[in-house]
């Protein structure tokens, strides 16, 4: 038997706007089921482009779509097909959510699908408590935080109980601690099962929070481990990525003799404190996290 298909993958991948450049051209982009990969790239790099042709919503120029090894066809179909495996949350909840209340809101996709009434509460009700927003269920959603928008916006992906959930930029313009409950809900999202695709240009977020990275530079895509590839100074230089904060630990802690070469590398402050109490047996200081 061969090694499992990708549950979803992008083959030689090419796509330009009307009248455009190209914004891809000849990508290969695999998920694997299970993972936690961070799309990396700067603005305008073509992540959105990318996660659009991921999820069905723009179709490839050139090169094809596939589903667990099978091409998808654009018909409704292959479309219900694709959308039942693989969901995305765009940017801006403010383009996702259009029902009056977060209730009717997350319940739209499984009513869509045709779910009898009973399997949709289920799926609504266990998508708010893997966001955290049970409380907000009758809220209308034109009075929620930013932060809870984002949320309201994802419970409504998670509700069609996808195998893949692909996100936008889902921690932009939330505040540090609308970060850390939005980390604590993917985690929970994955515990389940769940692979997690999550766009992003924040390395030190997507080096704390993947395993793997997919970079995006004017040479192209390179995908591998997140730890390998944001140690690659030739690759961040082409993207144009900052360094991550991590990384930078790491490699001072090297140089000094302090971690050996293959030990693994501190990829947070909390990493941090909890190696360095590790080595001189101190207590741990208190995380901090607002
Ligand atoms: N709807 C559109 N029409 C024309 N050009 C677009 C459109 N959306 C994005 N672009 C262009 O495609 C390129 C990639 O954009 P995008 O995929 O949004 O990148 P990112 O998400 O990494 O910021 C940019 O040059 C952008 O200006
Ligand atoms: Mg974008």
């Amino acid at each position: 038997m061969s090694v499992a298909s990708p549950v979803v993958e992008l083959v030689k991948a090419g796509f330009a706007y009307e009248d455009g450049p190209a914004v891809l051209d000849g990508i290969d982009f695999a998920v694997p089921e299970g993972r936690a990969l961070a799309l990396l790239g700067r603005n305008g790099s073509g992540k959105t482009t990318l996660l659009r042709l991921l999820s069905g919503g723009l179709r490839c120029g050139s090169g094809a779509l596939r589903l667990d090894g099978e091409e998808v066809s654009y018909d409704r179909k292959g479309l219900t097909r694709l959308r039942t495996t693989v969901q995305l949350v765009v940017q801006d909840p403010d383009d996702q959510l259009f029902a009056a209340s977060v209730g009717q809101d997350v319940s739209f996709g499984p009513m869509n699908l045709g779910l009898p009434e009973e399997e949709v509460r289920l799926r609504v009700r266990d998508a708010l408590e893997a966001l955290d927003i049970v409380a907000l269920e009758d809220r209308p959603t034109h009075l929620l935080s930013y932060g809870q928008r984002k949320r309201a916006a994802i419970a409504g992906a998670v509700a069609m109980r996808p195998r893949v959930l692909i996100m936008d930029e889902p921690t932009a313009g939330l505040d540090p601690h609308g970060q850390e409950r939005l980390l604590e809900a993917l985690g929970r999202l994955r515990e389940a099962g769940t692979t997690v695709v999550m766009a992003t240009h924040d390395v030190d977020l997507a080096l704390r929070w993947a395993d793997e990275a997919a970079v995006l530079s004017p040479e192209g895509l390179r995908t591998g481990p997140i730890a390998e590839l944001l140690a690659d100074d030739a690759l961040l230089d082409a993207a144009r990525l900052r360094r991550p904060w991590g990384m930078a630990v790491t490699r001072l802690l090297r140089a000094h003799g302090l971690l050996a070469s293959d030990g693994d590398a501190p990829r947070t402050a909390e990493e941090l404190d909890a190696w360095t109490t590790a080595k001189e047996g101190r207590q741990p200081a208190p995380v901090v996290t607002e």
